[in-house]
């Protein structure tokens, strides 16, 4: 199982350092195979000394070692920090920011030649959702182009943008249906994320071919996060 907080644009170099120390305190006390990742602003990573379970990684990057790319982290800037695992295709970078869908390519093949774990963002706005489910599995498989699914240190995180930040989570209907499909060409952990919340992670991890989550609002204090690991660990303990 994997519990993932995406911090977004949301916590200081201090609050980060925090909450990495409390949830390292709260993991150290427990003997569990649960995995942990944050991910927050580019600006708090830090040489976190944690344990082996939590990986602190990077929201973003640009496809380079180093260059002239003014504003962007390549990866020597990651490295120095000993960053292992970024997030690829978010729908916020792919909606917001614009990220087309080859830079989002270009991030993964670099990605994987660094050998880092990529966890890549897939998922449908609503009115691709409001035209069934076939509709949203040739718009996910889309996101997928080019990707290799092979890879072997590749999650997959299926986000519905119209539940991303809004409360409305996805049926559990839905994300089975989803994550059955995806599960039948796709051998790596599958993740959910949007509106995932202390109160339904429990429900969410319980599905069929779930492997974890990626959750961002209600993951933004150490407390809430550790429940969700919590949560995790009950679930492993079934
Ligand atoms: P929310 O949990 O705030 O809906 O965000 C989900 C998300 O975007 C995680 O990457």
């Amino acid at each position: 199982m994997i519990i993932a907080s995406n911090f977004k644009t949301n916590h200081t170099r201090k609050s980060t350092r925090e909450f990495v120390l409390q949830v390292e305190e709260f993991v150290s006390k427990t003997d569990s195979s649960v995995q942990a990742r944050i991910y927050p602003a580019a600006t708090a990573l830090d040489n976190f000394e944690v344990d082996s379970s939590i990986k602190v990684g990077a929201q973003n990057f640009y496809p380079t070692c180093k260059g002239s790319y003014t504003g962007e982290i390549g990866f020597e800037q990651l490295q120095e920090f000993e960053v292992d695992s970024v997030l690829i295709g978010h729908s916020e970078r792919r909606y917001v920011l614009k990220e087309s869908s080859e830079l989002i390519l270009k991030k993964f093949d670099f990605a994987k030649e660094q050998g880092v774990e990529i966890l890549f963002c897939v998922g449908e706005p609503k009115e691709i959702r409001e035209a069934g489910i076939d509709a949203v599995m040739a718009y996910v498989w889309k996101q997928f182009d080019g990707i290799d699914l092979d890879y072997d240190r590749l999650v997959i995180a299926y986000e519905p943008v119209w539940a991303i930040g809004t409360g409305l989570t996805a049926s559990n209907e839905d994300i089975k249906e989803v994550l059955k499909r995806l599960r039948e060409s796709i051998q790596k952990p599958l993740l959910y994320g949007g509106s995932v919340k202390v109160d339904n992670v429990g429900d969410i991890l319980d599905i069929e071919n779930c492997d974890g989550v990626l959750v961002g609002t209600a993951s933004w204090t150490a407390e809430a996060f550790c429940k969700m690991i919590e949560a995790a660990q009950k679930n492993g303990e079934k």
